[in-house]
């Protein structure tokens, strides 16, 4: 049984902490509905051609590789590399089946040079990842950097800022739900009163689509999901300006969730 000890989490510590919960993640991730039909939906959203045929995609935070299947589901041609910075999460990732195409990283944001990752992608999922890091711009920044021209990013995130609503929602499903659970079924619930907090600090719709425009990010749109995560998970969309314009389909976003500044 894991230590019950109270302890505070940084984004620093957030990979060793994820370490700690990779054997737990999957059935943990596995009882939230709409987990998996959301990332998919995000990666749909990114409107890649072709069953993936030729492109290159990066699925960073790939954690045990639920966004890695999503970007496999939308693209089952393409050569996807998952890079994540906690071991024992992409340890779970591999005991999974894959095609060969599909490669995981040992890897950090911050030095993914290190891990010897570079461009051009064809697109890049950021599934509940950015929230985690400590310079989101620097990370924006290198992601787009690491994309094609006209090559587009997910970042897909809680994101409750800029509804009372949305907070008091997010609120009572993990002080209802989500602690309780992972204590019963970890003994700990360190991550997700961490998952808590940090999504209640981390940037609302408004501010994120303006970061992701104000690092150089095109065509920046919010849009969110069906299910108990409506106008609490969002996808957030944004091209490197260049290339060809985006196809038309699935950018209208939902009543009430803003998308330009
Ligand atoms: C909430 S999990 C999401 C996993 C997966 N994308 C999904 O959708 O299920 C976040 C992941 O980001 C990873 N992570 C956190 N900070 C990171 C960093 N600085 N560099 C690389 N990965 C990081 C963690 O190790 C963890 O596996």
């Amino acid at each position: 049984m894991r230590s019950r000890k109270i302890e505070r989490i940084f984004t620093a510590d957030v990979p060793r902490v994820f370490d700690e919960h990779a054997r737990s993640y999957d059935k943990l991730v596995g009882v939230n509905p709409g987990y998996h039909d959301h990332l998919r939906l995000s990666v749909r959203r990114m409107g890649l051609p072709g069953r993936g045929v030729g492109l290159r995609l990066l699925d960073i935070g790939c954690g045990t590789g639920a966004s890695t299947a999503a970007l496999l589901d939308a693209a089952p041609e393409a050569e996807i590399i998952a890079v994540d910075a906690s071991w024992e999460m992409l340890a779970e990732a591999k005991r999974k089946i894959w095609p060969a195409r599909v490669r995981f990283v040992l890897g950090t944001v911050e030095e993914l040079d290190q891990a010897k990752i570079t461009g051009p992608f064809d697109g890049i999922l950021a599934a509940y990842l950015l929230r985690n890091l400590g310079d989101r711009n620097a990370a924006l920044r290198l992601f787009r950097e690491l994309l094609k021209p006209g090559a587009p990013l997910a970042v897909h995130d809680y994101s409750v800022r800029d509804s009372l609503r949305s907070r008091m929602i997010w609120t009572a499903v993990c002080w209802a739900i989500i602690i309780p659970l992972s204590r019963i079924r970890t003994g700990s619930s360190d991550l997700y009163r961490y998952l808590w907090r940090s999504v209640l600090g981390f940037d609302g719709v408004i501010a994120l689509s303006a970061r992701m425009r104000a690092v150089g990010f095109a065509d920046v749109r919010a849009q969110t999901v069906p299910g108990w995560q409506h106008s609490i998970v969002h996808t957030f969309l944004g091209r490197r300006p260049g290339g060809d314009p985006p196809p038309d389909d699935d950018v209208t976003p939902p009543t009430g969730i803003p998308i330009r500044g």
